[in-house]
């Protein structure tokens, strides 16, 4: 019989999780303890910005196979499998993750586990974190550990998740050792069964223990950031040395050992993954009496907070005005391109802070302006690109969207009052701006 699953917390992750599943081929009941959510999901509706999420939900939620709920006693009667996808943000106040998300859905839904099933973690979480939780599934469910506990990170990347989910670059199976009896557990098998595609369509799996598992994404995050601020430290050098960081991206990401991707200086990072692991990591490793060994975490969380500073400066030397009176257009709400994800974005953070100096900032995202004004309601914002560059001192591109690595330069400087732009992602053609009659600043170039 094919396995039924159940997908809890229907977030970013989780909605994608669940759609995907029932791509896959599974019966999937999706739970939420947000009834509004539940009640967009169920009328085939994303309530944020994923492309090709939509219509994959509303295919399945048609033909049946994907549905949604409220309550854990169906999802516990439904599923023989339960994908744990809360969010596990950052703790108010400190580094730490805020693992409340996670503790509440093993304590709802452990009692109701009555029949043998997997739960499967794939929220992100300090590690340590998964056996405890499966000491509490074995606490408190009926069916002792009939009920089993592993761990699946989720690597998807905001704007492509459903291929990321769909087509995973690979999986990660954190498991348990034999049970009290010597038995060998379930899970491995249960995992196997369900990412049957992606294994066949040769996606590699690593089998590990709890541990590895949960270290595994917060490891791949922090060498993710390392690697953007490692390309922002040398943006910085090429500022002090006259270099052209693109170009010495280009020149060391040829050595296959490095690579080019995540290799682009700019803005740096932000988004709701990347800042807040690397902080509960350290938090994690001070815990553990470790935290020397992620000193250098802090480093790459000051280099990537520089950058906002830095293209705010570099946006107050191209005015030839002071910053009251100045009028500025800020293109990219955004975190990055292809998403309506506004937390932690760089890009409403220099914004913020071009306000802050007395500018008239004015913001136009593709998906982000609603996020965008709720969080920002002194900022003003326009409908397109010429609205928002109308009378415009500068212009600053600070998300990189398709639609602005296109604009014409002619164009635009016919709609600016003064014709100065400032790539913060390094993502726009500087000779034919130059061209165009603009001044350009990219940087680290
Ligand atoms: C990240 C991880 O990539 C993903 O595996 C994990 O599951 C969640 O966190 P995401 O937050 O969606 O995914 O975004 P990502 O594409 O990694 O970009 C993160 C940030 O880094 C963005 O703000 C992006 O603009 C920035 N970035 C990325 C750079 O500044 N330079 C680069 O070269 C790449």
């Amino acid at each position: 019989m094919t396995l039924r699953i159940s997908v809890v917390g229907c977030g970013y992750l989780g909605a994608t999780h669940a759609a995907c599943m029932a791509e896959l081929g599974f019966d999937v009941l999706g739970l939420d303890v947000d009834r509004e959510r539940i009640d967009a999901l169920s009328d085939g509706n994303v309530p944020f910005y994923e492309p090709g999420l939509e219509p994959l939900l509303r295919k399945h939620v048609e033909s049946g196979r994907l549905s949604f709920t409220t309550s854990y006693a169906e999802a516990a009667e439904f599923a023989d499998v339960h994908f744990v996808c809360v969010s596990t943000p950052q703790r108010d106040g400190d580094f730490a993750a805020d693992l409340s998300h996670v503790h509440r859905v093993v304590d709802e839904l452990a009692p109701l586990l009555t029949r043998p099933c997997v739960v499967v973690g794939k929220s992100t979480v300090p590690a340590g974190t998964a056996e405890g939780l499966a000491y509490r599934i074995a606490e408190l469910s009926p069916v002792d550990d009939a009920a089993e506990l592993a761990w699946n990170p989720e690597f998807l990347r905001e704007g492509h998740a459903v291929e990321d989910t769909l087509r995973p670059d690979r999986l990660v199976f954190g498991v348990a050792g034999p049970n009290r009896r010597g038995e060998p557990g379930r899970a491995e098998d249960v995992l196997r069964e369900i990412y049957a595609d992606p294994i066949a369509a040769g996606t590699p799996v690593v089998v590990s223990d709890y541990p590895t598992a949960e270290l595994a994404k917060v490891a791949a995050n922090a060498f993710l950031a390392t690697k953007i601020s490692f390309i922002n430290a040398m943006a910085e050098l090429c500022e002090a040395t006259g270099g052209d960081v693109t170009v010495l991206a280009d020149a060391i990401g040829h050595d296959p050992r490095i690579g080019r991707r995540f290799l682009n200086a700019g803005l740096g990072f932000g988004g709701g993954c990347l800042p807040k692991d690397i902080r509960a990591f350290m938090a994690r490793a001070g815990e553990l009496g470790v935290g020397e060994a992620l000193t250098f975490l802090r480093e790459v969380d000051a280099i990537n907070q520089r950058r906002r500073e830095r293209v705010v400066e570099i946006a107050g030397e191209l005015l030839t005005r002071p910053w009251p009176g100045s009028r500025i257009a800020v293109l990219g709400a955004a975190f990055k391109p292809d998403s309506d994800d506004i937390r932690d974005s760089p890009a409403l953070n220099v914004a913020g802070r071009l306000h802050l100096h007395g500018a008239h900032v004015t913001v136009y995202d593709p998906q982000a302006m609603d996020g965008a004004r709720r969080l920002w309601p002194t900022l003003h914002y326009a409908d397109s690109v010429p609205d928002a560059c109308a009378g415009a001192h500068v212009v600053l591109v600070l998300t990189e969207w398709q639609q602005f690595r296109e604009m014409d330069p002619y164009l635009l400087a016919d709609v600016v009052e003064q014709p100065a732009i400032v790539d913060a992602r390094n993502c726009l053609n500087p000779a034919k701006w130059r061209a165009a009659g603009w001044t350009y600043r990219g940087v680290g170039r």
